[in-house]
């Protein structure tokens, strides 16, 4: 498996001399600039690996590197590219293989928490409380007090607990806040992990990092004397966290989950100490919901302020960190741009499955040019936090609304007519006079039917009967401006105004002495305002009866009045009234224009893993195995895009898999899906195959659509079933290529629906 060891260096490199001449390293580099690597052998000393390529997909290469050809490697890069990056260091070969094969394609995958911007109080209070001259302070301490932060050697272990020390002394007093340093086996730098041990869900854990190291490209980093000040690469992203940690940790904040603020160790050479984290928290089996990596925020190098990294960061966790952008700072500017590589230690957490973000301090281009030189310093940001301000702010909302698990979602809006469904509807109730009471006989209907209105000598029952129980209870509100002498609510079965007890007196100048009233507390308290009563009508009476509204005014009867609104009449401790009938409209319409739905990706296939994006037409044989563009719109899932020709990226080595999140449907409805097969080569292979199925309330999977083993154009086709109020459906798609030789195979689905 190893390859032959070349001949030993004797030339001493920028790395400890201590080091192990032999250790290797493996890493995932660009294709492009390993074969550049490769052809420049002549240009680098002999000792420099790559020996060879373990494994190539997608334009990314799995090589194994020593340790001490990195710096150079990366120096070379720097050169060849005019650009940072292009290798990223794993643990493990495995490691390198899972990202080759799983790393970049998972963008699409479900947060695990869905985030919602509720803490709108807290936040707004906390957001003045950062204070620019800190920030200020901790880029110009961080960037002079040490010649360099390099991973190896004295300076930059300094720099590491002088940070240690600073998120020390801000959390004095806590208890709940605990602050370690992470060693690092293999070299010298530890990493910080300061963490604010959440309340309610402590196993759910959100992290804000960025890298405390520095290098100055193309210098013996290792020694204490090489000066690589880093003001904004990355003292600019500490300096932000740890204003927001000052802020939190002073202002009392406790979070319901768990909050790990982290100072990276060794990202300049390969992501190394955020990658060692992420590993142990993978063994650890350790839950985190949502990532920020904030490195480089101090340049101010674009029209827009903030630029969130589209790549290897969780499409849904973008946009949750827009939208608090929009909301926490609606006069800034953002936008998206790319790194086009592994390019910060966002990489080391999306790339194990966390969802991650990245906001960036200008677009990539447009970025800081200094960085990685000694002419990155404060004195280039223009002694200025302004824009390394920004991001602290975002931190800030991120941490606290990541973190607070906030109210339920707010209850669905009271229908339009402004009473608990099942009110009465006046405008529907037919009344006539009851007694020989009813005098004045002025009523009136208001607020569309919610409301009636008795003035004057009025008593008036309703045509229709009630069935009153021993459990009915009659909720209503009352209002009067101008009191009369009777204000009662009640049933009677008959006529009479003098049969015992049926009238619930609760206001009124005169007590009312004859058989037929309760009298009835609380009592209104007067001045117009609507007051709420719920009374258990059932325990004084039951039977078949109408219901009586009073308003009694013997004496000159006049302006006197009650107002009886939101009536509702029904038995205690049965169901709540149930929900409004849902809307009419589709439960789901989901053309993955905009974001994967929640779909996720699975499977054993080695190559065609679904993708989202655009179809690119394939024809081989005269058989077309991938439609031209997506059905709907110009996005689809499908099994990966061929730019290198008809079988790069079809459906190799096993079966790949999309599955949909659970949709609940309200309404009996059609599920309909979207779908395209192609199978070049006919009947050499039963294990070729496409499914389109679906399962409903957690049964087994049943087909919808099954084809395979036949010669098939790609063609978008609808496959449908049918669902009924109260499932719960997930769809799924399994395309696969058998073991025989040599056949191509696609699949793709787009225009997901359930309407009725
Ligand atoms: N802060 C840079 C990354 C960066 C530079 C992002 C410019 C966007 C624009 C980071 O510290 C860095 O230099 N990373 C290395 C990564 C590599 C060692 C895996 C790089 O880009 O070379
Ligand atoms: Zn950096």
């Amino acid at each position: 498996m190893r390859s032959v060891l070349l001949i030993l260096a004797v030339v001493a490199f920028a790395c400890g001399a201590a080091a192990a001449q032999e250790e290797t390293v493996w890493v995932t580099m660009e294709q492009g600039i390993f074969e550049d690597l490769g052809e420049t052998q002549g240009l680098l000393p002999p000792t420099l690996s790559p020996r060879k390529a373990d494994a190539v997909r997608a334009g990314v290469v799995v090589t194994e590197l020593r340790v001490l050809d990195l710096p150079r490697i990366a120096e070379f890069i720097h050169h060849s590219r005019r650009r940072c990056g292009g290798f990223i260091v794993h643990g493990s070969r495995a490691a390198a293989l899972e990202v080759l094969h799983a790393g970049q394609r998972v963008d699409y995958k479900a947060l695990p928490v869905a985030f919602q911007i509720d803490q709108q109080t807290l936040v707004q209070q906390l957001l003045p409380e950062l204070l620019k001259p800190n920030l200020l302070n901790t880029i110009q301490q961080l960037s002079t007090t040490f010649n360099n932060r390099y991973y190896q050697g004295t300076e930059g272990e300094l720099a590491a607990l002088w940070v240690r020390d600073l998120w020390q002394g801000y959390a004095a007093g806590r208890s709940d806040i605990t602050v370690e340093t992470f060693a690092h086996s293999t070299w010298d730098q530890s990493s910080v992990i300061l963490t604010i041990e959440g309340s309610t869900l402590p196993s759910e854990v959100i992290v804000l990092g960025g890298h405390l190291d520095s290098v100055q490209s193309g210098a013996n980093n290792s020694n204490p004397a090489t000066l690589a000040p880093g003001a904004d690469d990355n003292a600019s992203g500490i300096a932000a966290l740890s204003e927001v940690i000052r802020v939190l940790a002073q202002n009392g904040f406790t979070p319901d989950r768990t909050v790990k603020f982290m100072g990276y160790s060794a990202e300049e050479v390969g992501l190394r100490g955020s990658g060692e984290i992420a590993d142990a928290f993978v063994s650890a089996g350790t839950n985190v919901v949502g990532v920020m990596q904030l490195d480089m925020t101090g340049f101010n190098g674009s029209l827009e302020d903030i630029v969130l990294v589209e790549d290897n960061t969780n499409a849904e966790l973008n946009a949750f960190v827009g939208s608090l952008v929009d909301t926490y700072q609606p006069t800034l500017q953002r936008t998206e741009s790319t790194c086009g590589y592994a390019c910060s230690d966002h990489a080391s957490w999306h790339q194990r499955g966390f969802p991650a973000s990245f906001p960036f301090e200008a677009r990539l281009g447009q970025h800081n040019s200094t960085i990685h030189s000694t002419g990155d310093t404060l004195a280039f940001l223009g002694n200025s936090a302004d824009h390394a301000v920004k991001f602290a702010q975002l931190a800030l909302a991120f941490a606290v609304e990541t973190s607070v698990s906030g109210s339920a979602p707010p209850p669905p809006p009271p229908p339009p007519t402004g009473c608990p469904a099942g009110s009465i509807d006046f405008n529907a109730l037919a009344l006539t006079s009851y007694s020989n009471q009813n005098s004045t006989n002025s009523t009136a209907v208001e607020d569309g039917g919610d409301t009636l209105r008795l003035t004057g000598n009025t008593w008036v029952r309703s045509t229709q009967v009630y069935t009153v129980t021993a459990n009915t209870v009659v909720d209503f509100e009352f209002a009067s401006g101008v009191q009369g002498e009777i204000h009662a609510l009640g049933f009677d079965d008959n006529d009479t105004l003098n049969d015992a007890g049926r009238h619930f007196q609760f206001w009124g100048s005169q007590n009312w002495t004859g058989t037929g009233k309760i009298d009835w507390t609380p009592k209104y308290s007067g001045g117009g305002t609507f007051q709420s009563y719920s009374i258990p009508v059932g325990q004084s009476y039951t039977g078949s009866m109408r219901l009586v509204f009073t308003n009694d005014q013997d004496a000159s009867p006049s302006s006197q009045e009650g107002r009886f609104r939101c009536v509702r009449i029904y038995e205690a401790g049965s169901p709540p009234p149930p929900p409004p009938p849902p809307p009419t409209g589709c439960d789901v319409e989901e053309d993955f224009e905009t974001g994967g739905g929640g779909w996720v990706a699975s499977g054993s296939c080695v190559t065609g893993a679904f993708v989202r994006g655009t179809p690119d037409q394939v024809i081989s044989s005269g058989v077309t195995t991938q439609p031209t563009g997506a059905h709907n719109g110009s996005n689809a899932l499908f099994t990966a895009p061929n730019t290198g020709g008809a079988g790069t990226e079809d459906v190799d080595g096993g079966e790949c898999v999309v599955t949909s999140p659970v949709y609940n449907v309200t309404q009996a409805s059609t599920v309909a899906a979207w779908y395209f097969y192609g199978q070049r080569t006919a009947g050499n292979d039963a294990n070729d195959y496409f499914f389109l199925e679906m399962s409903k309330n957690g049964g087994p999977w049943s087909t919808v659509v099954a084809l395979g083993d036949v010669s098939t154009n790609a063609v978008w086709t609808e496959g449908t079933g049918s669902a009924a109020v109260g499932d719960s459906v997930r769809l799924r798609v399994r395309v696969s290529d058998g073991t025989a030789n040599g056949d191509l195979v696609e699949g793709g689905i787009d225009s997901v629906s359930i309407c009725p």
